[in-house]
């Protein structure tokens, strides 16, 4: 039997990272544990040092993890320990297997600050550094995959065409979008990092309450409680937000590291190497000293990941509002036209969103006054997004088959349920 492999997932617990957990060692039946089902054993490990990015330690510990990780962190199969990424120290460190353990062979790097209202130093520090570092070490250390997950903060062309593809040159979107791209460029600089990029769409699924689907299925449920029509800023053009479960993301994410092994980056690089074209201001090169300067043409593996579903803004909303017993409409361009004026429009139209749900809670049998569920959408949530992705090449090259191709009122169930069962969803039957 082949050796299985040991990984590190680096971040992301307050994304994705739980889900692939959870997929690595499955906490349904536990037999499971040391069957050819789950790619560890007992003697085999992941590790998951978290990125410390967060002052208040107290603030970190009580952050929403969700019923079912707690579960997987009790595996004998899994370590996790806090450690304070943006230290190379402690980078360094987590790399270090336990005494008579092999070294580690792939690592995940979820990291990265996923808040639109942070600064752009922030960005630079906490999302940039911290990733060049891990993927350094990870180099050094002779890493079989390096998978990097890229969250969609890019803006797809309007063109007729439906969907995009990798070699395409898309529009990071705003301070976040920027630096996370420059993060692909640190990254893709390296040369004997075995790194492979993984595109997703919006991506959501259960005990996952980050993210724009995830905000709408929310606050979908306010709109079916009050009996009222969900409506949006944007009219309903060909606005395509594409989506992706998070199984998806945790099964691509490992099919991409156990393509790469074998391969290694430059053979990747033949099969898959595209293009991770300069996106940011080229005064920048000089002020922080781990950019590429702008002319440097840097290739790497890169792959979407997107469902079938063609999810757009309205079919997402028409999911969404139907399963609620509601249905999606649009205000008028007269009306818009004045929200989007009004400076102080996002606290207006949450006004509305967060009453009803705080009603929802209070009249839940039994309330649930501390859900870490809201009806409160960020001006990132509001904004338009134009996220087309085409899923064909990770399908033909890495020969990954989804999961969960589908973004319906099946899914919606599935979420909502698990919320329900572990008392953060309001009860009102
Ligand atoms: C992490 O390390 C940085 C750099 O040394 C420091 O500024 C920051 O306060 C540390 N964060 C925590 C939470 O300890
Ligand atoms: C960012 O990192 C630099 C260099 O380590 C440090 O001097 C600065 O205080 C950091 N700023 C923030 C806002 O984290």
């Amino acid at each position: 039997m082949p050796k299985k492999p040991n990984a590190i997932i680096f971040g992301g617990l307050n994304t994705f990272s739980r889900a692939l957990a959870a997929f690595l060692v499955p906490v349904q039946g536990d037999s499971l544990v040391s069957s050819t089902n789950s790619p560890f054993t007992p003697q085999q490990r992941i590790h998951f040092p978290n990125l410390l990015r967060i002052p208040s330690l107290t603030r970190l510990i009580s952050s929403y993890i969700g019923a079912e990780f707690p579960k997987i962190l009790a595996r004998p199969e899994v370590e996790y320990k806090q450690a304070n990424l943006t230290v190379a120290a402690a980078v360094a460190s987590s790399f270090d297997p336990p005494e008579g353990q092999d070294p580690y062979d792939y690592v995940f790097d979820f990291t990265g600050e996923v808040r639109h209202d942070r600064t752009e130093i922030i960005q630079i520090n906490t999302t940039c550094k911290v990733a060049r570092m891990i993927g350094l070490e990870a180099a050094k250390r002779k890493i079989k995959a390096y998978v990097r997950v890229q969250q969609p903060f890019y803006q797809t062309p309007s063109s007729t065409k439906a969907t995009h593809d990798e070699s395409e040159d898309l529009t990071p979107v705003d301070t976040l979008g920027i630096w996370w791209h420059e993060t692909l460029r640190m990254l893709a600089a390296i040369e004997d990092l075995n790194l492979v990029i993984l595109r997703i769409g919006f991506a959501y699924g259960p005990y996952t309450n980050f993210g724009i689907v995830a905000s709408g299925i929310m606050v979908g449920s306010v709109y079916g409680y009050l009996k009222k029509p969900m409506k949006s800023m944007w009219s309903p053009g060909n606005n395509p937000n594409n989506t992706i479960h998070v199984d998806d993301v945790a099964g691509a994410a490992w099919a991409c590291a156990e393509w790469m092994a074998p391969l290694g980056r430059a053979s990747a690089n033949a099969k898959a190497g595209e293009d991770v074209p300069f996106h940011n201001d080229k005064k920048k090169v000089k002020e922080v000293e781990e950019m590429p300067s702008h002319d440097l043409k840097l290739v790497a593996p890169l792959f979407n990941l997107v469902d079938e579903s063609n999810s757009t803004l309205l079919s997402t909303g028409q999911v969404v509002t139907s399963y609620f017993g509601t249905t999606f409409e649009f205000f008028s361009f007269v009306e818009s036209t004045f929200l989007k004026l009004q400076d102080d429009n996002v606290e207006d139209i949450n006004e509305h969103h967060v009453s009803g749900w705080t009603e929802m809670i209070t009249k839940s049998k039994p309330p649930i006054p501390n859900t870490p569920l809201s009806a409160y959408m960020d001006k990132y949530a509001l904004s338009k997004h134009v996220v087309a992705l085409n899923n064909r090449k990770i399908k033909d090259v890495v020969g990954y088959k989804l999961k969960r191709p589908q973004f319906n009122h099946e899914a919606v169930k599935e979420l909502v349920d698990k919320w329900k069962d572990e008392g953060s969803w309001p009860i009102l039957d």
